[in-house]
């Protein structure tokens, strides 16, 4: 049998995170060892030491050595139980504070590919920030305006015609009269729509022009990689939102070929909000041109996988961690398949524990 390496792999998410469950599969198949902690207080093991003398800035983490690459999938905020109630809350924000002075410091600090530094993916959550950035390395965005204005949005629906509503962050609840479970998703609005001014009040929202598409893309980038898919609906045409049908038939995936100014534009946005992974929301109108929606640092790329299963998508992001730099080849890992991971035994114990959380903790997720 083959050692495991001596210098492992971090990934950061809780033991419940599907995307992390695979890739965690995918490493050990590869024989590379992985440190899968939800936070930097890993349970049963000494969180890093960081030292500050006259060489610098050092992390010391007993007893394996550095790590070559950590995957911030979805950090929490570190548990400081078992404690006293009395301590809880002194503990609690120590032990906060501490996670983020280490990740803010976290590309230097330690010698490992961050997926993505932590303070980029901070900053590459603001929608605003994308978009104005987009617009700085000449991507086409639709016409935006984000306000709690009814005035405002009146206004703009004359001049667009049709209005998509988008929420800053995704958000399900329980209608308990009805007893299901609603999403806020895109919503499209035009003159008939009623706008009352105390309801928009309410809450500030994203109001874009509705693109009339002829399909939506989603690019994957995995490091150097770009793998980019069209998405619509199986009898011709565009979904409002795709999202609620990624796993249905009604929702055609095909492979699609970015075309090379396109590329170009998009790596330079991944390269101005210096993010190493992201899924990026593209549209594209029947005249052909692309407009882009939003790069989601953290998102699911996985479904993609699920529905073109010769898309080596957790390949790449296997082979990315194992070589611990953007510019790695797929075999830098072996032919890992997401399919043979879903016939796992891992799998279906991860199945489980999911299922045992959601009912406790509601984990439904439709972010994308
Ligand atoms: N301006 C738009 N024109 C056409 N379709 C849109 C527009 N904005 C969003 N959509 C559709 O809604 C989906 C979700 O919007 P997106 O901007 O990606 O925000 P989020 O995923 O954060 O809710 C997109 O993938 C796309 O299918
Ligand atoms: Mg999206």
């Amino acid at each position: 049998m083959t050692k495991m390496t001596s210098s492992p792999i971090l990934i950061l998410a809780p033991s419940t995170d599907p995307h992390a469950a695979a890739v965690h599969w995918a490493l050990q198949r590869n024989r590379v060892d992985a440190d899968w902690w939800p936070s930097m207080r890993p349970e049963g093991k000494a969180a890093p030491s960081i030292w500050i003398d006259e060489r610098g800035i050092q992390m010391e983490r007993p007893p394996s050595g550095n790590w070559r690459s950590a995957w911030h999938r979805r950090p929490q905020r570190p548990d400081p139980s078992p404690c006293q109630d009395a301590d809880r809350t002194f503990l609690e924000r120590e032990w906060r504070l501490y996670q983020k002075n280490l990740f803010d410091l976290s590309p230097t600090v330690t010698q490992a590919l961050w997926v993505n530094a932590p303070l980029a993916a901070w900053q590459a959550e603001s929608k605003l920030l994308q978009l104005q950035e987009a617009h700085n390395v000449s991507l086409r965005v639709p016409e935006t305006v984000v306000t709690n204005h009814a005035d405002d949005v009146r206004r703009f629906i004359k001049k667009c015609g049709r209005v998509v509503f988008k929420s800053f962050y995704p958000h399900t609840w329980h209608n308990t009269a009805k007893r299901e479970l609603v999403a806020v998703g895109v919503v499209m609005l035009d003159d008939a729509s009623v706008l009352p001014d105390d309801a928009v009040a309410m809450s500030p929202g994203i109001f874009q022009r509705y693109v009339d598409k002829a399909f939506d893309v989603r690019v994957t980038v995995i490091g150097d990689h770009y793998f980019a898919v069209k998405l619509g609906k199986a009898a011709g045409g565009a979904f409002l939102d795709w999202r609620a049908y990624s796993l249905e038939e009604t929702l055609q995936v095909e492979p699609f070929d970015l075309p090379h100014e396109l590329k170009q534009k998009l790596k330079a946005l991944m390269q101005r909000l210096d993010l190493t992974f992201g899924c990026i929301d593209l549209v594209v109108d029947h005249d052909g041109n692309a407009f882009f929606l939003e790069v989601n640092q953290a998102g699911q790329f996985l479904f993609v996988e699920q529905r073109l299963t010769d898309l080596p998508l957790l390949q790449a992001m296997t082979a990315m961690l194992i070589a611990g730099r953007r510019d790695y080849r797929i075999e830098d890992s072996l032919p890992v398949r997401f399919k043979d991971y879903l016939s796992s035994d891992d799998f279906k114990r991860n199945e489980i524990l999911i299922k045992e959380q959601v009912q406790t903790e509601s984990l439904y997720s439709v972010e994308a």
